[in-house]
């Protein structure tokens, strides 16, 4: 591990708005904050959104800038990429945004039932070969469904056709309510100031001329939950962009 990495592990384990629990605390001992985020930690009673797989948080981060009656938490396993938008949350003296570095199979230790009132997948890795890792695939949808409250809204934004294609069929297999779809979300006409935020790997991908896609979902009923049957195109490029960077 480089030092610069040592270096800001160390700094982020003083941060106020940052979690990083074991296993053992999450499920053993119970998380602290699960069911209390808004009492303990927030101290208001603003509804909270979840950005899963974070990475520098650049959605957490400036969505809590812009609303701040609406919380932010951001999760990834990341801490150097976690350690960016959380310094940068301190600095803004910004009290609405908190991360959690942990896994996001293990958010049902995080969050009690109705906790979350929207998720933000911000260019997931597609997981081309192995659907239990893709993080719209009905395994992480059932962990979604612990905590994201009923009328809850996920949204995705991605690169990968081949995602985007998959997560389209599962939402409509599902019978969920489409809020906004898009193959092109910059040539189209939904772009807002809140879709118009770009993360770290969304600037790569637009420098590469890749067209940024766009769902917004309301799953409604979750049980039983259908996993798409069918083979997807995959994405012709590779995923260099995806590898590693802090
Ligand atoms: C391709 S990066 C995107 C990061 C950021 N959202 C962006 O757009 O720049 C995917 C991120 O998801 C995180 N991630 C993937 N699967 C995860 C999981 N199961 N639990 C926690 N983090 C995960 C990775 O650590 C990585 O930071």
């Amino acid at each position: 591990m480089g030092k610069n990495k040592l270096a800001k592990f160390a700094e982020m384990a003083h941060f106020r708005n940052v979690f990083q629990p074991s296993f053992e605390e999450m499920t053993e001992e119970g998380f602290p904050l699960k069911g209390m985020w808004k009492d303990r930690f927030f101290l208001n009673d603003h509804p909270i959104v979840a950005e899963f797989g974070c990475g520098k948080g650049e959605y957490a981060v400036t969505l809590a800038e812009r609303f701040p009656m609406k919380n932010f938490i951001g999760v990834d396993i990341k801490g150097a990429r976690m350690y960016t938008g959380a310094r940068q949350a301190l600095v803004n003296n910004l009290h609405n945004v908190a991360f959690v570095r942990t896994k996001i199979e293990n958010c049902v230790h995080l969050f009690s039932p109705g906790e979350i009132s929207e998720i933000w997948l911000t260019f997931p890795d597609p997981q081309m070969k192995n659907s239990r890792k893709r993080l719209t695939s009905t395994r992480f949808l059932d962990i979604y469904s612990s905590f994201l409250q009923p009328g809850g809204i996920i949204h995705l934004k991605t690169d990968s056709a081949f995602l985007f294609a998959y997560t389209s069929r599962l939402v409509q297999l599902n019978h969920f309510s489409v809020l906004a779809q898009t193959s092109d979300l910059y040539a189209s006409e939904i772009p807002d100031e809140t879709l118009s935020i770009r993360t770290f790997y969304e600037k790569q991908w637009l420098e590469r001329g890749i067209p940024i896609k766009y769902l917004a979902f309301a799953p409604g009923c979750w049980v039983p939950l259908i996993e798409p049957g069918e083979e997807f195109e995959k994405d012709p490029y590779r995923s260099f962009g995806r590898s590693a960077r802090n």
